[in-house]
């Protein structure tokens, strides 16, 4: 069975003393996140301050985005060496507001997944279609171009190591959820992708996650399809009760799951 994975992405949200009321309150309200992994992305700035209050809890660490590169002339940037070194393990590529606002091509995208990996990172690849692109019945072909241009390269041991987000476009700060069954069918899509890629037992044990508007009242319906292993949540994870009821019923779900 796979883990659920609960992510909290904070986006460019909140100072350092803000940061770290949330990290704070977060950890101690999961004290003993049950079968569930869970981790706080918060913006660069406030992952040392936050690294600090999650050491030694159950909670992670992990960043919004990294360079590809170990170091070098590449201004204003961050090398995946600085965010392990900050207690980051995990880190969020090819997020679709990084692919708009940035211009983040797929080949951006790939060798950053190759970079983050070679640094022990999981990489965390976000996919998703735009309104525009499922009204035109294109959902399908847009996240197999994603993923396969995301993944190029990597061998099976690679691609086991990566979690998958699917993140519709339109359904990310909209308030517009996917529906269950919406979800679940690009998930079960992206997995079928997924053993041509490795091996059908491989893609049994990636974890896809899906994002867009998460909330304490959608997660149970999303986390009830079996396709789905958890969810990363951007606007309702800058509350730390909304978060941490979205992270105990997550890993209600997948337990439920599991019977
Ligand atoms: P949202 O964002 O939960 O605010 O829709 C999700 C994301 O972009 O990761």
């Amino acid at each position: 069975m796979r883990t659920p994975l609960v992510i909290g992405n904070w986006k460019m949200n909140g100072t350092v003393a803000e940061a770290r009321v949330l990290a704070t309150a977060v950890r101690d309200g999961l004290k003993r996140p049950k079968g569930t992994e869970v981790v706080l992305c918060p913006p660069f700035t406030a992952l040392a301050a936050v690294s600090e209050i999650v050491t030694g809890s159950p909670i992670g660490l992990g960043a919004q985005n990294c360079h590809a590169e170990p170091s070098g002339a590449h201004t204003g940037e961050i090398a995946p060496p600085m965010l392990v070194e900050l207690g980051c393990r995990l880190v969020l590529l090819g997020h679709s507001e990084r692919r708009k606002e940035m211009g983040e091509s797929d080949e951006q995208v790939n060798r950053k997944v190759v970079g983050a990996l070679a640094h022990g990172l999981t990489p965390v690849l976000c996919v998703g279609e735009s309104g525009e692109e499922r009204r035109q019945g294109l959902t399908f072909t847009t996240v197999e171009g994603q993923l396969r241009a995301g993944l190029a390269g990597l061998d099976a041991a690679a691609i086991t190591r990566t979690v998958l987000a699917y993140e519709p476009v339109w359904a990310i700060g909209t308030g517009l959820n996917a529906t269950p069954a919406q979800a679940a069918e690009v998930h079960g899509y992206l997995r079928g992708l997924l053993s041509e890629l490795a091996s059908k037992e491989i893609a049994q044990t990636v974890r896809i996650v899906y994002g867009g508007s998460v909330k304490a009242d959608n997660v149970d319906a999303l986390m009830a399809e079996g396709e789905i292993d958890g969810a990363l949540v951007g606007g309702a994870s800058l509350n730390a009760p909304g978060f941490i009821a979205i992270v105990r019923k997550a890993a209600r779900g997948a337990a439920s799951r599991g019977e």
